[in-house]
């Protein structure tokens, strides 16, 4: 037979767990694995923001003919203001977006911009990190190295990640999360990244900014802070966006690849490669996610409805934070887990083993990344004592 020898690889380590989640006929289970945000019901709703363009869509929609190898315009415009800024002279002089499936879809064209058109180049990745990056760049064929993110005591090394970035060849490629660091919720603060910008700039290394998550660390504004003060430092560099988490938009696949140049010329040089690309990938990208942040964003009451439903977001994670740290007070661990408050975003990186993981799964339909991470987001509010208790047990 064909597929005789081809065996069986192991499930993906995020997307796997939904199945087992799924699967488990236990009804105190609970999702931590998969970053995505739930409300206090458990749902994951639509938000009325997206409810309501897409009303305007269903109704002005003429055709569902093909959109353009970079995406829809109106789309990719609003997109790079959202993350440069909507007075960046950047704008107009030398940034371009192209439309991707997801921010997935962004970190796979980039990579294979980074083997078509830099080979030899490695990119950087920090250890740990969204584990489909190793996976991504590995399936573009590029070579992956790693610098170190979180030292002893489940701390963020930013010594060690300095040092380390100073040794990276000149030329190479360096993926820096902006905000809300995927897997362990460790951010830097603007001095560390003054300090990373400056060694970038020294060694010449070009800054892959992967953005999954803007709006969910400190705000819409403040979480671009570092992609913006490197856009404005530097000549080069490339950022993915995902509009997956801030609007909500997961399997709509909504995404994009903003690439900066030194000018105009060098430009459309590279989206001539992005678009060659991207017709070899998924020939043109989907449309109905990218026409839905189109409307929202070009609309100034939508827009601030939605701005108030990633606010409402950030503040239940925020919330859910302090909420599990409180309730592992009375089993003498809100030190050990002080951490959980501090991190950014949907993910917190809690620190325990994988083996104290397994027990969580196996002994109490808890599901967590093998490497520790727990989408904070997923948490139910009312849950947070039965989660209390459950780390307690595997950690005792
Ligand atoms: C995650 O890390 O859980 C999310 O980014 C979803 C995904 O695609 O893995």
């Amino acid at each position: 037979m064909h597929f005789d020898p081809i065996g069986r690889v192991p499930g993906d380590p995020i997307l796997g767990l939904l199945d087992s989640y799924r699967a488990d006929p236990n009804p105190a289970k609970l999702d931590l694995g998969v970053g995505v945000y739930k409300d206090d019901r458990g749902q994951t709703p639509i938000l009325r923001a997206v409810k309501l363009a897409e009303q305007r869509l269903v109704d002005s929609e003429q055709t569902k003919s093909y959109i353009g190898g970079h995406g829809d315009a109106a789309f990719t415009a609003a997109l790079t203001q959202l993350v440069l800024g909507a007075d960046s002279p950047l704008l107009a002089e030398r940034s371009g977006c192209t439309q991707t499936p997801g921010g997935t879809g962004a970190l796979r064209l980039a990579g294979e911009f980074i083997a078509r058109c830099l080979p030899g180049r490695s990119v950087w990745l920090s250890d740990p990190t969204w584990p489909i990056h190793e996976t991504l760049f590995g399936a573009a064929g590029v070579p992956v190295s790693h610098y170190p993110y979180v030292g002893a005591g489940n701390r963020l090394d930013s010594d060690g990640l300095f040092a380390a970035l100073e040794t990276i060849p000149e030329g190479d490629v360096v993926l820096l999360h902006a905000c809300c660091h995927n897997p362990t919720g460790f951010d830097l603060d603007r001095a560390q990244w003054q300090r990373v910008l400056e060694i970038v700039r020294q060694r010449r290394l070009l800054p892959l900014f992967d953005f999954a998550y803007q709006g969910f660390g400190d705000g819409l504004e403040e979480d671009a802070w570092a992609v913006r003060l490197f856009a404005e430092a530097l000549p080069e560099m490339l950022i993915t966006s995902s509009c997956s988490k801030n609007f909500g938009l997961y399997r709509e696949r909504t995404g994009g690849l903003i690439v900066l140049a030194a000018g105009r010329e060098p430009l459309e040089n590279v989206r001539s490669h992005l678009a060659a690309i991207a017709r070899g990938l998924w020939s043109t990208p989907p449309a109905h996610g990218a026409a839905v942040v189109a409307t929202i964003l070009g609309d100034e009451a939508l827009r601030q409805l939605w701005q108030s439903e990633v606010q409402a977001m950030r503040q239940r994670i925020a919330g859910l934070r302090t909420g599990l740290v409180e309730a592992l007070t009375p089993y003498g661990l809100s030190e050990r887990f002080a951490h959980i408050a501090h991190q950014r975003g949907m993910f917190s990186y809690t620190g325990l083993t994988a083996r104290q993981v397994h027990r969580l799964r196996d002994e109490h339909s808890i599901y967590l990344v093998d490497s520790g991470r727990a989408s904070v987001a997923g948490i139910d509010a009312e849950r947070l004592d039965d989660l209390a208790s459950a780390i307690a047990k595997v950690v005792a």
